[in-house]
């Protein structure tokens, strides 16, 4: 379709323009920054099951390791400091965050993306000739930085730079990117712990400067958007690069809009406080606790640590890499499936699926490791029982990666009008990476206190997000987001809160603001 001639249809109108250079171009940043995220998910869980790794910064943990052949296998890898490695990255990029909303309003999304391209390179290489926990930590933090950055910008700038139509494919397109980074991560593992020498996992964390070299490189040359160049006082350039990437002279109703937009964003001048009146008060739960919920699901217990599980529960080395490259298969191949029913079965048929079948499978990874295992941790698999325990695992990753997956990423952008947008992204960004950061630290501890207990823990938590999702998310596909308030005056519980002013003949008269 590339250079076709097609109109672009944004909340009811056609803006003309086509397909070019540089909307493809976005794409590429899009996917490097997905890549940047997943391919931290998912290397940190395989380098940390390497024995070179092990032995060079955590020898006591290896030595536990090694010991526990008969002994507790719950509590194998229980290490603080070890797990402050995995997660370190995500409370930098939980402070970070706060810092890229600020410049990338102040000054524009490509200078976020730039310097969220160099914090990945600068962690990468420091955690590529590491020789101290110390370094390994710092290295982390720098990623941290980046992904900080990098969720922050990336996001905003393909949804002002897409034109309208494909706004919800490319906010997807960002989730695939994710799942294919972990999914690299895991081959990249496999493959280096084959490295003779010792050094595979240098060659594991060193390699996440190729998606950050991706994007510094895109952010070069990228030009900033529209929107934001408009907000930095500078309408004639803004227009010439709405030409430039819409491909075509004729964009001045478009570029009205967005003039006429940035006038009333700019009338809005505290979106935080804005967000805490009643008024928002649906938006405001519903960004804080999808992202809570996202977590709770105890999808990254697999995402981090899948190859430090399988090996706990008596898989050998290679069968647990590869068991992690089987779920990060179907982490991808699910995702796309998210992708081609989202718009057609809706979200709320996505939700309530895919969270019944993590509740089914977690509480039979339960049963089935309680049954083997018990309290005192001691007992084995047989060949059999350890490939029923993969595929339910793998059924259970199926059904987050069509529905809490993407939808934790989806749901917040689309609810918020664009007086509080801002606000509301920076909240789930920020509480998404707070209990990412909370799961990754405090997970190999609770396994050992929990034991099989622990599956049973985080069914219970899908059970409640279930049930919240059927009283309390109402259906938003194909609602433009400018007509969304209409779908919370009509709700149930919701509808109290939403001033009758702001619905005027089921059609959203845009709140307060003007556009
Ligand atoms: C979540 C990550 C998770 C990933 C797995 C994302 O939507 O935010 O925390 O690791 O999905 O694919």
């Amino acid at each position: 379709m590339a250079g076709g001639t097609f109109n672009i249809e944004g909340g009811g109108k056609n803006y003309e323009g086509r397909i070019t250079l540089f909307v493809i171009f976005t794409c590429v940043v899009a996917a490097s920054g997905g890549l940047l995220f997943g391919y931290d998910i998912g290397i940190s869980g395989g380098v940390t099951s390497m024995e070179p790794f092990l032995s060079k910064f955590f020898p006591s943990v290896q030595k536990k390791m090694k010991n526990s052949g008969n002994g507790n296998m719950y509590c194998k890898f229980e290490s603080q400091i070890l797990t402050l490695f995995t997660s370190s990255l995500y409370i930098a990029a939980l402070v970070a965050s706060f810092f890229a909303s600020v410049v990338t309003r102040k000054y524009g999304r490509k200078i976020s993306m730039f310097f969220a391209g160099c914090a990945f390179l600068f962690g990468a290489i420091l955690n590529g000739v590491a020789n101290s926990i110390v370094l390994l930590i710092l290295g982390r933090l720098s990623l941290g930085v980046g992904v900080g950055f990098a969720n922050q910008a990336v996001p905003v700038y393909l949804a002002e730079m897409a034109p309208a139509k494909f706004r919800g494919a490319l906010n997807i397109g960002f989730s695939i990117a994710c799942t294919i980074g972990i999914l690299v991560a895991n081959l990249v593992n496999y493959g280096t712990s084959k490295i003779k020498s010792g050094q595979g996992w240098r060659v594991s964390l060193a390699l996440a400067g190729v998606p950050a070299l991706m994007m510094i490189i895109g952010s070069l040359f990228l030009p900033d958007t529209p929107n934001s160049i408009i907000a930095r006082g500078h309408p004639h350039q803004a227009k010439k690069v709405l030409q430039k990437v819409r491909g075509t002279e004729n964009v001045e109703e478009e570029f009205q809009d967005l003039i006429q937009a940035s006038e009333a964003a700019k009338k809005v001048e505290h979106s935080w406080k804005t967000i805490i009146e009643p008024r928002y008060r649906p938006q405001l739960v519903i960004c804080c606790l999808i992202p809570l919920f996202q977590q709770l699901t105890g999808i990254n217990a697999i995402m981090f640590y899948a190859p430090v599980l399988f090996k706990t529960l008596g898989m050998g080395d290679d069968a647990s890499l590869i068991s992690a490259i089987i779920t990060g298969s179907v982490n991808v191949v699910a995702t796309i499936v998210s992708i081609l029913t989202v718009d057609r079965l809706g979200r709320r048929v996505l939700f309530l699926e895919g969270g019944m079948q993590m509740i089914v499978c977690q509480i039979g990874v339960a049963i089935l490791v309680g049954l083997k295992f018990g309290v005192s941790g001691v007992g084995s698999l047989t060949k059999g029982e350890a490939d029923f325990l993969l595929f339910l695992i793998c059924t259970y990753v199926a059904g987050f990666a069509w529905s809490w997956g993407p939808l934790g990423w989806l749901v917040p952008s689309e609810i918020c009008p664009l007086e509080i947008r801002s606000a509301g992204q920076a909240i789930n960004v920020s509480v998404n990476m707070l209990f990412t950061f909370v799961i990754g630290q405090v997970f190999l501890t609770m396994l050992c206190s929990m034991k099989f207990g622990l599956f049973f823990f985080f069914a219970g938590f899908v059970i409640i997000m279930t049930i919240f999702v059927a009283f309390f998310i109402p259906e938003t596909k194909n609602i433009p987001i400018e007509e969304i308030n209409t779908v919370w005056k009509a709700h149930w519980f919701w509808g109290k809160y939403i001033p009758d002013d702001v619905v005027i003949d089921g059609i959203h008269n845009k709140s307060k603001v003007d556009i």
